[in-house]
């Protein structure tokens, strides 16, 4: 335990935050039960890097019951939430993290899961897997690894890409039943979450630039859209924009869309989205957002070096008085403001990603030794048990195919 927050009341709040999320991932808590007699993970340590959240904390539980030790710290030095520490602490596991970390503590907080030599590591954004790469002290015992997100997933890719990928990672991102819920839903819902609790400002009415329309920003849209704001949206792919334009957006490159907007929601998991020129033509009181993994969207360094003062407002809102006398207030540090400024996706979205998680995990433990030292794919039985898990937790049953249909669909004679 490497904090100094265990007070019984935030022990108690964790606890509470624990169970009620853990009610509400039906899906997740199937696939533990199914496995607990089975004890898959057990002798295994699990390096577990992720936003600690509730969510989390019922992942983390469920690798305990299987079996396993955990070692666990944050994928973002702000999105940590101190209750859920203080709560795993308690119950055997091996926490690094609280917060507001400094860039330093958080680097520090992944060298000390790394060195309880985890089997496995679970990771959110790749800084952990990026690491055993690139310190050759920590690979030692890993037979396997997992990553999360849309951004890790490209970092591995790269990775892969030069042949030197010490073992193999599943892409749980990738799965159907994460990506087209957690990024889409998940992250749709949060994100608006993140941007209320921040600022409490009216949204319909509001000019919201959405930057990105992949599988976040086409959330991130909706979301907005449903709270009647007038949704534009950035960017570089033709069929994404075409897409967009169809779904009934307004579609413009950011050179115009920044004079235009009132607040600016950037999903690209790209770098340098909205830069100097873009805010210095920005109108008075325009809020700036990034819901991207990566605090690389948004040029906070501009807003630092041309700004008259900086004072914050509200919890997580700065307002930079800009050189040019406007106005732009900055949310959570132009870092992942849904789980800084609101508390991440919803339980009912995690129950599905957490269970890729977790089943790809055990898929390791009984695999690795056959598996080449790549990115892989979610297994597909794997994918549709989470889907049909997720549908049995709504109460939603629905058809199977029938022979004659089964026959149909593998003739090519009609
Ligand atoms: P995606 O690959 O589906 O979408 C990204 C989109 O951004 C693509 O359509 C791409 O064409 C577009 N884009 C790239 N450069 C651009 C530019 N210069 N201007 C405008 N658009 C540009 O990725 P996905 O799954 O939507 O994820 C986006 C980011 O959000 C990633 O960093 C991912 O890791 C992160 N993420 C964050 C979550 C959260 O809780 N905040 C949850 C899930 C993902």
């Amino acid at each position: 335990m490497n904090n100094n927050i265990n007070s019984s009341s935030s022990l108690d709040e964790g606890k509470l935050s624990y169970e009620w999320a853990s009610a509400r991932m039906i899906a997740l808590e199937r696939s533990i039960s199914k496995l607990e007699s089975e004890q898959p993970l057990q002798n295994l340590t699990i390096g577990v890097c992720l936003h600690i959240t509730k969510e989390t904390s019922v992942l983390v539980r469920g690798l305990q019951r299987l079996g396993a030790s955990v070692s666990l710290c944050a994928s973002n030095p702000l999105s940590t939430q101190d209750e859920i520490v203080s709560y795993l602490s308690s119950v055997g596991v091996d926490v690094h993290a609280k917060r507001g970390q400094t860039d330093d503590e958080y680097f520090e907080s992944l060298r000390k899961v790394l060195d309880s030599k985890p089997d496995i590591i679970l990771d959110d954004g790749a800084d952990a897997h990026v690491m055993v790469h690139t310190e050759n002290k920590y690979s030692s015992n890993l037979i396997g690894g997992t990553e999360e997100t849309t951004t890790g997933i490209v970092r591995l890719r790269a990775l892969e890409q030069e042949g030197n990928m010490k073992y193999p990672i599943i892409a749980c991102n990738d799965a159907y039943s994460k990506f087209l819920f957690d990024n889409r839903y998940g992250t749709g819902q949060s994100s608006l979450d993140g941007v209320l609790r921040a600022t409490g400002l009216l949204i319909a009415g509001k000019r919201l630039v959405v930057c990105g329309y992949g599988w976040v920003g086409k959330g991130v849209a909706k979301r907005a859209k449903g709270f009647d704001a007038h949704v534009i949206v950035t960017e570089v792919d033709p069929f994404k924009a075409l897409e967009a334009h169809l779904d009934g957006y307004e579609v413009m490159p950011i050179d115009k869309a920044a004079s235009i907007g009132d607040i600016f929601i950037t999903a690209t998991g790209m770098t340098s989205i909205i830069r100097g020129e873009h805010i210095s033509s920005m109108n008075d009181g325009s809020i700036l957002a990034n819901v991207g993994h990566f605090d690389k969207e948004i040029d906070v360094k501009f807003l630092e070096n041309n700004s008259k003062d900086k004072s914050k407002v509200r919890p997580h809102v700065d307002r930079y008085l800009l050189n040019n006398d406007k106005n732009v207030f900055l949310i959570a540090e132009g870092r992942i403001a849904n789980l800084i400024a609101a508390e991440g996706h919803p339980p009912e979205v995690m129950m599905m990603s957490f269970s890729d998680q977790l089943l790809s995990a055990v898929y390791l433990a009984k695999n690795s030794k056959s598996l080449e030292r790549k990115l892989i794919r979610v297994p597909e039985d794997i994918d549709r048990e989470v889907a049909f898990n997720a549908l049995y937790a709504s109460g939603i049953s629905i058809d199977t195919l029938t022979g004659e249909q089964l026959k149909y669909q593998n003739s090519w004679k009609l």
